[in-house]
């Protein structure tokens, strides 16, 4: 929806609003935030762990529709609150880590080792002898990293290396991970050799973007690999296919209307983005559904579902949500600390800086309008009222440190004390590029246990001593 800002400039300013969510507006409408922010002294995230819980019941549910044996391994990078992997080992349900810090983290909050999917390229040394002693299971990603695997394994008293061996996908064959068919076959022939040091369980890959059939394709391919490594003696009956579930953030109508009336002057200093760099704030198919696409789909030449597939031929599946698994459960705020005038707009400064809510790995920004709170409440625009745009800087002293370039509507004019509340930031937007720049403090997480009329919450961790 395109509003017209008839509060200072006469061109249109595009709107992406947030799929409504009443919990989170509970937590706006409590009069907490506020409080939150007086005693941080600075922004801070709120976490709802209760959707991070329905997320992973939804994909488990969407598994057992499709009469498939599955696993949940929940991708850590895309936050790093503590309250996740403690769902996690509640739920019995798997983490897929990436670095030891991680793979410590989780272990620290009760996540069995046997649990853990250890993933990323070129592992540390370190990172593979502690998966070992602890029965992870590790996505090998080339052959150096099965060397040193396999080599901890045949040298050390734990055995054995529990592991995936990762295709390269020839859908995108300039990705920097994965092994091709020659390397695959070498790889597979090092773990025969190595005899009861391995166990070699399965195969993987994950994709780029978010399309579901490249997925059942390759999911398939990846069957009659562990078909083939199983006439070979091996173990080989599992598959890993990954994260890449997609979240929906946004109505179509908004999403596609905001992708064509998009242009430089809606941003700050006529910065231009290009579309394709944008997330895609609307999938018609997202998360859990897209699971239950993927297994409904006939993998390109074949005669039978994917789900199909994997029960004839006793195959289990792994998926490693990060995203998906965090849709809707946690929100970012800041406190406007200044704010000035610029040519039919204005420019708003707050507490914080981009590096706590940031697309710039992607050349990118997060989209979805931010709600203004005043210490009297959250405004609600209406359709024909004036609006109010403003960028959104950090309170940093780089040129580029922008939260937001483009010039938010606001329905009513941003003033200092007001909060500014960014919808649906746990999945990456949090903490990927989180940094104590300027000694700003990083935004503590705030975990809201209970919601009712006033809201529980405590801190995701304990303040050091
Ligand atoms: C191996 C692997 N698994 C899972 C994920 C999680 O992806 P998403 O958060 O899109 O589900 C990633 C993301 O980069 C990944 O590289």
């Amino acid at each position: 929806m395109a509003v017209t800002d008839t509060a200072t400039t006469t061109t249109t300013t595009p709107t992406l609003p947030a799929h409504p969510d009443p919990d989170t507006d509970r937590i706006l409408d409590s009069g907490l935030l506020h409080e939150l922010s007086h005693a941080f002294d600075g922004p801070f995230h709120f976490l709802l762990p209760h959707r991070f819980d329905a997320n992973l019941a939804a994909f488990r549910t969407t598994l057992t529709d499709a009469g498939v044996e599955g696993r949940v391994y929940y991708a850590k990078k895309a936050n790093k609150a503590a309250v996740w992997t403690e769902r996690c080992a509640t739920h019995q349900a798997g983490v897929d880590v990436a670095s030891a810090g991680e793979l410590r983290e989780a272990l620290g909050h009760g996540v069995r080792g046997e649990n853990i999917v250890v993933t990323g390229p070129a592992k540390s040394d370190e990172l593979l002898r502690l998966a070992l002693l602890q029965g992870c299971l590790v996505a090998v990603d080339a052959l150096d990293e099965l060397d040193l695997l396999l080599t901890l394994a045949l040298t050390g008293t734990v055995r054995p290396a529990r592991l995936l061996l990762r295709r390269l996908p020839s859908v995108q064959p300039h990705s920097r991970f994965g092994m091709n068919d020659a390397e695959l076959e070498t790889a597979l022939d090092r773990c025969l050799r190595a005899g009861d040091a391995v166990r070699m369980e399965g195969f993987s890959f994950h994709l780029s973007g978010y399309a579901t059939q490249p997925r059942a394709d390759l999911a398939d391919e990846l069957i009659d690999l562990c078909l083939q490594a199983r006439l070979l003696g091996l173990q080989a009956d599992r598959i890993s296919i990954g994260g890449g579930f997609a979240v929906d953030y946004s109505a179509a109508d908004h999403w596609h209307t905001f992708l064509t009336e998009q242009q430089p002057a809606h941003f700050h200093a006529q910065k231009a983005f290009r579309a394709r760099d944008f997330y895609p704030y609307h999938s018609p198919v997202a998360g859990a559904d897209a699971l239950r696409t993927i297994l409904a789909s006939t993998p390109e030449g074949g005669r039978h579902t994917l789900a199909e597939r994997l029960r004839d031929t006793g195959t289990m599946l792994m998926l490693e949500p990060g995203r998906a698994l965090l849709a809707g459960a946690g929100s970012t705020v800041f406190r406007v600390q200044g704010v000035k005038e610029r040519a039919g707009y204005r420019i708003v400064t707050v507490d914080g800086t981009s590096l706590s809510l940031s697309e710039q790995w992607f050349n990118s920004e997060y989209l979805p309008d931010p709600q203004l709170v005043t210490p009297a409440g959250r405004v609600h625009g209406t359709p024909d009222a004036e609006v109010h745009p403003a960028c959104v800087g950090g309170a940093s002293c780089l040129e580029s440190d922008l939260v937001t370039w483009r010039k938010v509507p606001f329905p009513a004019r941003p003033r200092v004390g007001d909060l500014l509340v960014y919808p649906n930031t746990a999945g990456y937007q949090m903490d990927s590029n989180e940094s104590p720049f300027h000694d700003l403090p990083l935004p503590p997480k705030v975990v809201m246990d209970r919601l009712g009329e006033r809201p529980r919450w405590r801190l995701d961790r304990r303040p050091p001593c």
